[in-house]
């Protein structure tokens, strides 16, 4: 129906920072609030789809009617979105960690011989592994935050990761934890300037755009 356009369709949204432990009480995290993506959940649920939001640790409420997996790490974060498929729809909005501490199994102490070394490693790329996998969704959606050449950037990102959009995002004046924000979307057709507005009118803006896309990407 009209009102319901993602009636039937299951969308996978990631939100959130992620923490990457250092030992048994400590992490690496990032200012993620989870608001972007969780508004996607919920105007994707008002339209009707069967939503799960892959969240990373944020204070903000679970919207309504969306089906939560709350993850902490990068590593478990991609494991619980590659639970979800298959799925229509994959919105990435979760500002993952890039690199992951090789964790200590206890506290570690001060020992008085100066302070530790972390050991990074990369993290798996959440967005780029959906879009190559087998049960890749038919419509896969990726964020870019730049501080500069956001357009460029984020045309790149879409052919390295091989998702079909991009939200890119104008993070210049401090968005993080914000509530208006600026973005544009690029695809492989072009990229469209949304207004300045709200993370809410942005996710309902995202939705109607899913909604006019999917049929015709995964006829019903
Ligand atoms: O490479 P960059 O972090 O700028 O890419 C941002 C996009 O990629 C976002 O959609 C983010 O959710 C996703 N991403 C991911 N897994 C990572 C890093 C980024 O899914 N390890």
């Amino acid at each position: 129906s009209p009102d319901r356009p993602l009636a039937g369709r299951h969308v996978v949204v990631t939100s959130g920072p992620t923490h990457e432990p250092i030992d048994p009480v400590r992490y690496i995290a990032n200012r993620s609030s989870g608001r972007q993506g969780h508004a996607i959940a919920a105007a994707a649920a008002r339209a009707g789809a069967r939503v799960t939001l892959v969240s990373g640790p944020v204070t903000i409420p679970t919207p309504e009617g969306v089906d939560i997996v709350a993850v902490e790490s990068a590593r478990d974060m991609l494991a619980a979105v590659e639970a979800a498929l298959p799925a229509d729809i994959a919105v990435m909005a979760a500002a993952v960690a890039d690199w992951r501490v090789e964790a200590a199994p206890q506290k570690m102490k001060k020992t008085g011989g100066g302070p530790p070394t972390l050991t990074l490693s990369e993290n798996p790329d959440i967005l780029a592994t959906v879009s190559r996998s087998a049960a890749r969704p038919p419509l896969v959606v990726g964020f870019a935050a730049e501080t500069e050449n956001v357009i460029a950037y984020a045309r790149d990102k879409l052919a390295r990761k091989g998702c079909d959009w991009i939200l890119a995002n104008d993070v210049s004046a401090g968005v993080f934890g914000a509530t208006d924000t600026r973005v544009h979307l690029v695809t492989a057709e072009g990229v469209e300037d949304w207004p300045p507005e709200t993370k809410d009118a942005v996710a309902a803006r995202l939705v109607e755009r899913i909604a006019a896309a999917i049929d015709e990407k995964a006829p019903r």
